[in-house]
């Protein structure tokens, strides 16, 4: 794919090969942003990231996409849809997405997340897109809501950052799966 600035990219499904360039994007995207789970020193070795790819991939109904720079030899944005592992769950998937700072701001976050909802709006399992994005994170959330999803809940003060501040956490959805606005929820 070219980006908006002509920047081109490899958009591949990942592998258990990757886990040691997912190991260094996860170095680096814990890094340069405060909008993600994880800390620096939470990044696992390359053992973990075989493991986690693994099971990941291993899960019926999920997604898991990276967008790669052949020419830095990188991974510079994933996104991952991971279906619920119980059978009342498993209709729903939980959003993960991430791009390290040079690739930000030139569509690429926009075109991962309409070929996650492209392919759940095809998939005969999965009915529904969950994702949590941190309440001041103002691009993701702007991403969300132009992509239709609406906020559903606000789990406050979920999140602690590492200067101590708290942070609440935005739940938010979009329905995939067939019409049902004639039904009862
Ligand atoms: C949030 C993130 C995935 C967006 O991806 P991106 O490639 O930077 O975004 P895009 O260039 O595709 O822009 C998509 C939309 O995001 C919003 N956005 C992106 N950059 C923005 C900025 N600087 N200011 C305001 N909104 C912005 C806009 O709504 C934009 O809409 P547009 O397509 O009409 O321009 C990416 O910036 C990122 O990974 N950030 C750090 C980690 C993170 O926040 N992960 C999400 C956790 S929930």
């Amino acid at each position: 794919m070219i980006l908006r600035d002509g920047r081109t990219l490899t958009l591949r499904p990942i592998c258990i090969d990757d886990a040691e360039l997912f190991r260094v994007f996860m170095l680096t995207l814990t890094s340069d942003t405060p909008w993600i789970g994880s800390n620096p020193d939470e990044v696992h070795d390359v053992d973990w990231y075989q493991d986690r790819i693994e099971q990941v991939l291993e899960r019926t109904g999920s997604r898991w996409e990276i967008a790669v720079s052949e020419e830095h030899n990188a991974i510079v944005g994933d996104c991952m849809a991971l279906p619920g592992n119980r059978a009342k769950f498993e209709h729903v998937a939980m959003i993960g997405i991430g791009i390290i700072e040079p690739w930000r701001g030139a569509g690429l976050g926009r075109m991962l997340m309409e070929r996650t909802i492209d392919w759940a709006r095809e998939s005969a399992l999965i009915d529904k897109l969950e994702l949590g994005v941190f309440e001041h994170n103002t691009n993701a959330r702007n991403l969300y809501t132009s992509l239709g999803f609406q906020i559903e809940g606000v789990r406050t003060r979920a999140i602690r950052q590492p200067d101590g501040s708290y942070h609440d956490d935005v739940l938010m959805g979009l329905w995939v799966g067939d019409d049902l606005s004639d039904e009862p929820i």
